[in-house]
């Protein structure tokens, strides 16, 4: 596989929104059975709004470069709009994949989707 363009290696060289956040309001995570690689995402909401959001990766290149582009598109969206986001936004904002390496940018949909899903049916349901 070669992925040759500027923003699939500024995302894998300095991917944003890597770590973890304390006492996240929503907590998901998303993997490849084919491949064994895995995202969780975790998010702070305020107002409806993701006001922070960090993830841990352990993939290949792709995977780590479409999980910062996630954090960024998902970041200081609505919870509504952040539902939107699809692989396919996600693999424009890395330039494009090759067809064996599309997958990747479905572990950020998957693993925002889950932490989307903790947020509304578990713990920020609570806190409300
Ligand atoms: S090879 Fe499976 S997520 Fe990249």
């Amino acid at each position: 596989m070669e992925i040759v363009n500027a923003a699939f290696f500024d995302h894998f060289m300095d991917p944003r929104n890597v770590g973890v956040l304390e006492d996240p309001d929503g907590k998901g995570k998303g993997g490849d059975p084919s491949c064994g690689d895995w995202l969780v995402i975790m998010i702070k909401v305020r107002e409806e709004v993701i006001s922070d959001i960090r993830f841990q990766c352990r993939g290949c290149s792709a995977a780590i470069a479409t999980s910062s582009v996630t954090t960024e598109l998902a970041k200081g969206k609505s919870v509504a709009e952040a539902r939107e986001i699809t692989a396919e936004e996600i693999e424009k904002g890395v330039g494009g994949l090759p067809e064996e390496k599309k997958h990747c940018s479905l572990l950020g949909v998957t693993a925002l989707n889950a932490a989307l899903d903790d947020y509304l049916y578990g713990k920020g349901k609570k806190k409300a």
